[in-house]
Parts: structure tokens; sequence; C-alpha cells
């Protein structure tokens, strides 16, 4: 059992289950309407709780309604909620997703105006608590100071840090990180149209992290410290019903076996089996209960 802290958002997912993809006016009826927290710090932490670690997340949350569901979720999830900043007045962010269950396509329209964390948010004084650290990359000109600071402040633990979408200066983040976890979205909204292409620009520029970026169907790449690159494909299941939070799953497999202690093409192995399951099912109930554990 390892101690993490996942630094990001929470959100409140309003999931609309359909049976196609609507056409735009349409008007339709829903098969399902899920009301659960969301939000990729927080979907990573209630995965990586199911694999016994003690997880604490780390976002602000509003003195709402949604805000308390959010916190009842986490809590039932085994995620600790202690680190939360509650700011009132304010409104919880909101998703709300059109579920294809066809084909497991999640579309999100996302809202909010509640404030990001600020630098002075982060718990310094028990940094030693924690035995990792999983930063989503956003909110910038917090998260650069905190990452300085715990840089500055921590023993040996790693830093991950997720770049899913293309954000102003969020290259800032990556000298700080041991491990660099790309979306397929941002490396095709930086021009790449592979994972490789993305790795060599980056080894260009100097950054020396563990590299990964997840690609949907394709599987993963991966690329070490001494610059070898792996590959995994993905672990297909027999229908793909749920993609929501694929990537946020993927990114726990990782953690959870990078922290057992596993090299990176095994870890790549376990982060597929997990994200493959995970869309081969709704929502992310059971998936510590994996072939390979
Ligand atoms: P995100 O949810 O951030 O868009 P991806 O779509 O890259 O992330 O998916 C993350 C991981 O989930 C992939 O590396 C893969 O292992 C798994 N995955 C996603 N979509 C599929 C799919 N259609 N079939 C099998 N595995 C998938
Ligand atoms: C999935 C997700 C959803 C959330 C949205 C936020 O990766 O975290 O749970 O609504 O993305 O961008």
């Amino acid at each position: 059992m390892s101690r993490i802290l996942n630094i990001g958002i929470a959100t409140l997912d309003i999931i609309n289950h359909l049976d196609h993809y609507p056409a735009e006016d349409e008007e339709l009826r829903a098969l399902v309407q899920e009301r659960r927290c969301g939000g990729n710090a927080a979907n990573s932490a209630c995965v990586l709780s199911q694999f016994g670690h003690q997880v604490s997340l780390l976002c602000t949350l509003a003195d709402d309604a949604a805000g308390a569901q959010i916190r009842r979720d986490l809590q039932a999830h085994g995620v600790q909620t202690d680190q939360i900043v509650t700011l009132d007045p304010a409104h919880t962010p909101t998703s709300c997703i059109t579920l294809n269950r066809a084909n497991g396509s999640r579309t999100i329209v996302h809202y909010r105006d509640l404030p990001e964390l600020q630098a002075g948010d982060f718990p310094y004084p028990q940094i030693e608590q924690y035995d990792w650290f999983h930063f989503e990359g956003r909110n910038i000109e917090a998260s650069e100071p905190m990452l300085r600071r715990l840089s500055e402040q921590r023993v040996d633990q790693p830093i991950s840090i997720e770049i899913e979408k293309l954000r102003p200066g969020i290259e800032r983040l990556y000298g700080y990180a041991d491990i660099l976890l790309f979306s397929r979205a941002f490396a095709l909204q930086q021009g790449y149209t592979c994972a490789n292409d993305l790795f060599d620009a980056l080894r260009q520029q100097g950054i020396a992290a563990i590299l990964v970026c997840s690609w949907a169907e394709q599987g993963a790449w991966a690329c070490d410290r001494h610059g070898d690159r792996y590959h995994q494909p993905a672990f297909v299941p027999e229908q793909i019903v749920d993609t929501l939070g694929a990537g946020d799953t993927f990114n726990a497999g990782l953690i959870h076996a990078l922290l057992e202690g596993r090299s990176i093409a095994p870890a790549l192995a376990t982060a597929c089996e997990l994200a493959g399951r995970k869309v081969g099912q709704t929502g992310f109930a059971h998936l510590n209960r994996t072939e390979s554990e």
C-alpha cells in the first residue's frame, strides 16, 4: 500500500446513456442517467484506491449539493477528502456527458466557474507522508510554484504529470516530472501523428522524464530515461461500452504498476489491460480484479 496525493479537479458528471449519438436539434430520451463524481484526478484516485492505496485528492469544490455528493462518492471509493479546499460562495463544476452505448464514445461538455487551487493550498508540511504525487497538467500559474517547492522539499518521491490538453505555458511543468503522461489528443494538437514523433521532439528539447503516451485503440507507447521505446497494444474487450475516463484509468494503472516495482514494459501492459477492461464495462467498479494481478 502506498500513500498518493492526486492534485487536479473533481466535477459532477451528469451522464446520459443513449443508444445512438444525437443529431443537432434532435429531441430524445436517455436510457439511463447517472450523476457521479468525475474529473481526471478524482477518477484516477478512485481507481488507485481499489488497489489498496491510500489516496488523497487535492482539488477545489464549492459548498453546494454537487460538492457534497462528490465528497460522498470519493469517500465511498475510499479516497481521502480532507485536503479538499472548499470555496463559498461558488458552484461546483459539472460535465454533461453523452455516452453513446453503441460504440462507447463519450462527448463531454464541461462547465466551470469555480476558482482552481492556489499554490498555498498544497500541504507542504506533509510532503514526507506521501509516496507519490500525481498532477493534472492544468492551472499552470499555481501548479508551477507547487511543483517547484515540492521538488525542493521532497525526499525522493516520484512526481507524475498528466499532459492531456494544450494549455498556455504547460511546457513549463515538464521539467518537474519524473513521468509525463501524454494523451493522444495532446500529441495530435501539437501536430504529431504518432507518439514516437512527440517523444523525439521532447528529447530534443532536453526533457529527461520517462515519457508515456496513450493512444486509444492502438494502446500506448513509452520512452524510458535511456531512450528505449516500448509499445503495448490495447487490450480489446468483447464490446466497447464506455470510454469515459479510459485515460484516467490508464494513468492509475501505470502509477500502481510502477509503485509495485514493475518496469516500464510490464507497467504499460498493466495500464492497457486495466483501461481495456474499463472501456468494456460501465463506470469504474471492480477494476482491480485483473487477471495479471
Ligand atoms: P482518454 O480517455 O484520455 O482519451 P485514450 O483514449 O488514449 O485516453 O485511452 C487510454 C487507454 O485506454 C488506451 O491506452 C487504451 O489502453 C485504452 N482504450 C481506450 N480506448 C480503447 C478502445 N477503443 N479499445 C481498447 N482500449 C482502449
Ligand atoms: C474524464 C473526465 C470526466 C470529466 C472530464 C473533465 O476523463 O475526467 O470525468 O467530466 O473528464 O474534463
